[in-house]
């Protein structure tokens, strides 16, 4: 009986553990994949604001405007000539993540 038990727990620990695995962080895609242009923390470098005239600045104001849904169609079409879009590049869960952490970072403060 107990052998059953302990069995049945690592069988479902195992999958948390799985599924845990599974879920894209956004963070480590977002400064893989994003920070490039966008910054660190949302403010894109001088270089790419002379570069990109019409780069945002991922700060409340922007987020107000910009739900995760709507960074999610960014990604997936692009946006302008500068935006390229991600599809086939993220999945769309990875897309999801990203968006979520790109609204993380316009609340967190900045100094
Ligand atoms: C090659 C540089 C570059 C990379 C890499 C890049 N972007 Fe952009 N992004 C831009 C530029 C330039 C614009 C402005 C496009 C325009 O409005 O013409 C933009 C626009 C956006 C917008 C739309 C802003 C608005 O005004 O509606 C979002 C959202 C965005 N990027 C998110 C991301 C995310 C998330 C990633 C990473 C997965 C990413 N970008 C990667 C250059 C980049």
């Amino acid at each position: 009986m107990r052998g059953i038990a302990i069995g049945l727990f690592l069988i479902v620990a195992g999958l948390v553990q799985r599924s845990a695995a599974q879920t894209p962080d956004g963070k480590t895609l977002y400064e893989a994949t994003c920070k490039k242009c966008h910054g660190v923390l949302g403010t894109p470098p001088k270089s790419m604001k002379e570069r990109f005239a019409k780069i945002a600045t991922f700060d409340a104001a922007f987020i107000a405007k910009h739900t995760e849904d709507s960074i999610v169609t960014v990604l997936t079409k692009g946006k302008g000539d500068d935006m390229k879009p991600f599809k086939g590049k993220l999945t769309p869960a990875e897309m999801a993540a990203v968006a979520k952490y790109v609204h993380e970072l316009a609340i967190r403060p900045r100094s």
